[in-house]
């Protein structure tokens, strides 16, 4: 079975049990504030798994991109990776663990579907500590479908329990699911330690949120989000022991392998997964910078580069890779076939090239430098210790390993620290401010006019920051008619209502949303409108919540307009 049957097998089974397909949402979250990328299928959830109702229903189900970069500097060996594709299904609030477990079990196990030998599976499940008991139930449900006692582990906290991926959210114990690859039969005790054991599939049941200060409290209902990783997966139906050998890889390995006057596995399985994760990046609009998700895709690309020249790739080589992985994946991720993707890979190679040829020239002169030394060539030039090590002797890499350690410590820090996009709480001030700036982006549509989009926002209790394409510095007088126009509607004391539509019927109602967005096939639609005249002025796909009477808003103010890029302008808006 291919990867592309593997994800819709798993779509179809769900939908059979009454799951909503949900499309795959950007690697760049707009749901969860406090990730810096899309780690997992649950961040588009978070609002829904926190209790909001969600268009679709209770039951979806989807495969969703995902990129977690704690580990860049382990990738290539059999395990890492950055870029990943998740399936999954979730309940909010509907079925619990009985369901969950058996449906996992039928889908791995049933000969229409993985058809997996039941004597090569095994389960782990939550030992209990202070927070939550031990899972005795998932236990005994997998005694139920046939697990002997020794093929269900109890393990702790580190192994069996979910999230919050950031500092807070939702999170839970968890059942993982075990597959035998060794080529000798499955032993009859399951030992997760031994590698051959390799975890398919993660369903958490998430019941609590964890807060700020660190505490664990019920959620209002009890969810369950479930994670199959497909590269994994696949490796485990193809037989093969490593993502790199599965079809998923081989074609971009090949090429890179064309590339390459030398050889080394470990380089290429680097770049072609670098590679995959960066062109996913730059199809969600992430642009190399030396900042947040921007330098994340900065150091995608120039490890791959730096690899390169471990293989012996002068010339410049990413839009060729790129282009194999557009061809492989643009099918599935429609968004793929932007010509800027290429684009900006050539603009970033030929800028990290000059840097990466003086690193080189350096290294050239020396026969032997310093840890510290090295450790400055990998900050500067992004020459792994390992890779230096290629060109000259290394005197002292403990003193790299040192400042790569603290180096290390402080990327993750920023990785789980929060990011603010979207609402960072749904205090009344801050849904007061979401409402006006519904308001500033029909307000800016009438005076600059249809061209603006929206391409993305953020509110705080102090202000919100609304960005939008538009060529143009906006003229004093357009921020004035802007303001004039956002109070004008305040005044007036416009509706607000919410309404759940399909998607055809919001798009034909003239529903807009953040420029190049998916949806479901339901989508929430919040229309602000004139309760005597039925003038709508407002109509957008959002989530909420929302003020239903525009009065509350108070004043409306612009407090700064700017550039964010070529074509994005940025609002800062206050209320007072
Ligand atoms: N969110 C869970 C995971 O990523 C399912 O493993």
């Amino acid at each position: 079975m291919n990867s592309n049957e593997l994800r819709q097998k798993f779509l179809k089974f769900f939908a059979e049990k009454g799951h909503k397909v949900a499309p795959s949402a950007s690697l760049v979250p707009a749901n969860d504030p406090t990730v810096l990328f899309t780690t997992a299928g649950m961040h588009p959830l978070v609002p829904f798994l926190l209790g909001q109702e969600h268009p679709a229903g209770k039951r979806l189900v989807n495969f969703q991109k995902c990129l977690r970069t704690d580990d860049i500097d382990e990738v290539g060996d059999n395990v890492h990776n950055t870029f990943f594709e998740m399936l999954g299904n979730w309940s909010l609030g509907d079925y619990w663990k009985k369901e969950s477990i058996e449906w996992s079990y039928e889908f791995l196990t049933d000969k229409k579907y993985l058809g997996l030998g039941k004597e090569k599976l095994a389960a782990s499940v939550f030992a209990g500590d202070k927070d939550a008991p031990p899972d005795d139930e998932s236990a005994q449900i997998w005694k139920s479908l046939g697990l002997s006692d020794d093929r269900i582990a109890y393990l702790g906290r580190k192994d069996n329990w979910w999230g919050p991926p950031g500092q807070t959210g939702p999170c839970g114990p968890d059942t993982e699911m075990f597959y035998w690859t060794g080529k000798d039969p499955a032993p009859k005790k399951f030992v997760a330690q031994d590698s051959r054991w390799v975890e398919i599939w993660n369903n958490v049941f998430m019941q609590y949120n964890k807060t700020i200060d660190g505490k664990f409290e019920s959620l209002k209902q009890r969810n369950v989000d479930t994670g199959m990783g497909l590269e994994r997966a696949t490796m485990v139906l193809e037989s093969k022991e490593n993502i790199y050998e599965t079809e998923l890889f081989l074609p971009i390995i090949q090429k890179i392998k064309n590339l390459s006057e030398k050889q080394d596995q470990k380089a290429e399985r680097i770049i072609a997964d670098h590679m995959r994760a960066s062109v996913f990046l730059l199809a969600d609009g992430v642009i190399p910078s030396n900042k947040d998700r921007g330098y994340v895709l900065r150091r995608l690309i120039r490890r791959s580069i730096t690899y390169g020249q471990k293989l012996g790739i002068e010339h410049d080589f990413t839009g060729e890779i790129a282009a194999v992985i557009t061809g492989e994946y643009g099918e599935i991720y429609p968004e793929l076939k932007n010509a800027k993707i290429e684009e900006e890979l050539k603009k970033e190679e030929l800028k990290f090239r000059e840097t990466l040829g003086k690193g080189m020239k350096l290294l050239e002169k020396k026969e032997s430098i310093t840890g510290a030394e090295a450790f400055d060539l990998f900050q500067t030039y992004g020459f792994p210790l390992e890779l230096t090590k290629e060109f000259a002797t290394v005197s002292n890499p403990t003193e790299f390993e040192q400042e790569f350690k603290k180096h290390q410590q402080l990327s993750r820090t920023a990785s789980a620290g929060q990011f603010k996009g979207g609402l960072a709480s749904h205090s009344d001030k801050i849904v007061r401010l979401h409402t006006a700036t519904h308001l500033l982006n029909a307000a800016l549509r009438k005076v600059l006019g249809d061209s603006v989009w929206q391409k993305g926002s953020n509110i705080t209790e102090e202000r919100t920051r609304f960005d939008f394409t538009h060529e143009k510095k906006m003229t004093d007088d357009e921020k004035k008619q802007v303001e004039d126009l956002v109070n004008g509607w305040i005044a007036a004391d416009l509706s607000v209502k919410k309404d759940l539509l399909p998607l055809e019927q919001a798009q034909k109602l003239g529903a807009i949303g953040v420029f190049d967005e998916k949806y479901l096939d339901i989508v929430s639609v919040y229309t602000i409108y004139d309760g005597k005249s039925e003038e709508v002025i407002s109509r957008e796909f959002c989530g909420g919540p929302h003020i239903e009477h525009t009065r509350v808003i108070g004043n409306f103010k612009i407090k700064k307009e700017e550039a964010v890029s070529a074509g994005v302008r940025r609002i800062k808006g206050i209320i007072n």
